[in-house]
Parts: C-alpha cells; structure tokens; sequence
C-alpha cells in the first residue's frame, strides 16, 4: 500500500499530484501543437456523425458530470453545435427525445456506472452515435459505445476524484477545439496558440501545488464550519459544482456550489459571519461581476476565499484570503481552478481525521442504480 502511494499519505493527495503528467498523458500524441493538428481517431472516423450533428448530448453521473458541464461550454463556445448536459439517471427514466442526429458523449472514468451505461444503450437504441470518455481501459462504457477516447489518467484509487476530472476536461477541450476546426470555426494559427497555452497547463498546476502550505492555512481556519457556498461563473461554474463535491465528500461539511449570479435567488439568505464563500474570481471570467458579487457577500459579514489571477489587486482588497493561479485562455482556467479546492478539501478531510481515500456511504464506482 505504501508503495502503491509512492510517498504520499493517501491515493487522493498522489492523484492529485499525479494531474500534470496526467494531463500530459492525455494529450500526448493528440495535441500537435506546433503542426496545428488534433489527432482523435474516434472523432476522425466518424467526423461527418459529429458535423452532421443537431445537437450533442452529454451523459454522465457525479464528477464526470461536472466535467460534461464545463464540456458544454467548451463545445458551445469552440465549436457552436448546441449541447445538453444530463444527469444519466434522469436521461434514461424520463423519455427522452433522441434521434439518429443526436451524438451522445458518456462520460465516466471507471467506465462501469449502471446509470450511465443503461443511458447509453438507451441512446444507441433510438440510433444516436454513442462516444466514450473513460479512463478504465476495456470497460463495460468503453465496449459498448460505437467509438470514443481513453483519458489515460492512470489508476485512480481515492474515491474522490481528482486526476479523473482534469483529464476528462483535457479530452473535452481537444474534442471541442478539433470539431472547431472541422467547422472552420478557429484558424489554424488560433488552434496553434491555443495548443500551445493548453501546453503550459502541466507546468502552471506544478506551480500551484507548491502553495499547498497556504491552503493548509486557510483549511485550519475554515475546518470547523457546518456550511460552506462555492460560486463560479462560465466556465468556471463546474468547478465551483465540484470544488463542493469535494468538500462534502470527504470532509462531510454541507457544501453548495452555485452560479455566481444566482446566489441573489437564494442562497444570499444564508450568509453570515460563520459563512465561508469560495469565490473564483479569474481576470478574464466575467470578473467585475463577481467581483460585485463579493462585496455583496462582504457586506453581509460573509467570509470569503478567492481565487484569483496573479496580480490581482481589486479582490485583494475585499476578500479574506486569496489563492493566486496562474494567467491562462478563460477557457483552460477550470484545469487551474480546480486544484486548490481539491487540496483544500484534502487537508480539511485529514485534519478532521477523515477517512480520505475511502469515505462512509461512498463507492468508487456504483454499479448499482
Ligand atoms: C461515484 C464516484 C464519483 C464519480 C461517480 C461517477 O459516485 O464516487 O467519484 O464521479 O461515481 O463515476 P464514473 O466512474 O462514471 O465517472
């Protein structure tokens, strides 16, 4: 076991390490950066089902959820073909409407999640074009889809997933940027520079695991608390669904995670001095909006954690503490963003004395409905 952990305390804290070579390893042999060529045979193959496609339907269960939601975004905004995001287990009970145009993308990294492959037998069915994301060689979603793409993030053991989501979101953008250029919806020199910033992410998240010690600050201050909000806006709305996973499944803190601008149509009422509100507040994601929306939390006593681009003054200013990531394109900020919460719920798990890598009532894979 402790060799299988190469050091490290728990898999979690490992695969959390693990995410640049992962990320690495999920673009390797894909991403030309230099040529300008994305190279996915499952894609290649069947390009004319992708830009023959009225809309692309993504199905998939807790974390690989959220990634299918920041895969909207990317597809939406990249390549302008509409997608929906679904929850497999609603999908497939509420008589969906699917059709031979319709492309589903399954999404899971064990591969064997019961709801996510009766979703996926549902769609084949009605005679959509099924596409798989798992990181599970040979499993049950990779055999029974007509084509897909392995994420090669490598075992994930920790329950909570970490390596997983990044790689998803990896594969997603690579899918979204080469169905961008089939449509001639990005240049080749606009591919090229996208690649190549995509390049940098490895490097920018070895970076920001360096100030794993200052979040293990802020998680001191905050492991206490009964309730915590995440808020997020674009792309980075996911990660603020998923920094709140983190939260609640390992450390059982009730955490939500909320679109930044909702948070008037709700959860504002909860805000008081025992509230801790994770923010991102990125230069290039909406950030005068957000920023609006902390001096809201400010004034309402709430306490608040930013996430925020290096050398950023205004947030500094108001918020209680701030967590620097790296400058990158708006639309790679969720492979930065999410690593702090990833390590903040990390260490708030092992202050309480948590079970990390296993929690109560968790499965790693449910095979079950
Ligand atoms: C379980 C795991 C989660 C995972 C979800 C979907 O709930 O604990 O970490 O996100 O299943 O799993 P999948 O293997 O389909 O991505």
């Amino acid at each position: 076991d402790q060799i299988e952990k190469s050091g490290y305390d728990h898999f979690m804290l490992k695969e959390i390490h693990e995410q640049p070579k992962a990320i690495i390893d999920t673009y390797r042999g894909r991403m030309l950066a230099d040529e300008g060529i994305i190279r996915l045979s499952g894609i290649d193959d069947n390009i004319n089902r992708f830009l023959n496609a009225e809309r692309i339907i993504i199905v998939a269960c807790g974390t690989s959820w959220h990634a299918g939601l920041v895969g909207e975004y990317l597809i939406e905004d990249k390549a302008r073909i509409p997608v929906e995001v679904e929850y497999a287990s609603e999908f497939r009970y509420r008589n969906p409407i699917i059709t031979s145009k319709d492309v589903v993308i399954a999404i899971s990294q064990s591969g064997e999640t019961a709801d996510t492959l009766a979703a996926i037998k549902l769609a084949k069915a009605k005679g959509a074009f099924v596409f798989g994301i798992c990181n599970v060689v040979g499993s049950s979603i990779a055999r029974e889809t007509h084509a897909g793409a392995y994420t090669h993030a490598g075992p994930e053991i920790g329950v909570a997933s970490t390596k997983a989501f990044t790689t998803q979101i990896t594969l997603l953008t690579l899918i979204a940027l080469k169905l961008a250029s089939k449509k001639g919806e990005i240049s080749k020199p606009q591919l090229r520079e996208f690649m190549q910033e995509m390049q940098l992410i490895p490097k920018k998240i070895e970076a920001l695991l360096k100030i794993e010690d200052k979040v293990k600050e802020i998680a001191a201050v905050y492991k206490n608390a009964t309730n915590c909000l995440y808020l997020g806006r674009g792309f980075n709305f996911p990660v603020a669904l998923e920094g709140a996973l983190k939260l609640k499944e390992i450390s059982y803190i009730h955490a939500e995670g909320y679109p930044a601008a909702e948070m008037k149509h709700g959860p504002i009422a909860l805000i008081d001095e025992n509230m801790p509100i994770f923010v991102i507040a990125t230069s290039k994601g909406h950030y005068e909006k957000v920023v609006s929306n902390i001096q809201e939390i400010k004034s309402r006593a709430g306490k608040i954690i930013a996430i925020v681009t290096e050398g950023d003054t205004q947030v500094r200013e108001i918020a209680d503490h701030v967590i620097e990531i790296p400058e990158t394109a708006e639309a790679l900020t969720p492979l930065l963003t999410t690593i702090p919460f990833q390590l903040l719920s990390y260490h708030i798990a092992v202050m309480l004395n948590k079970n990390v890598d296993q929690p109560r009532n968790l499965a790693k894979s449910v095979t079950v409905e």
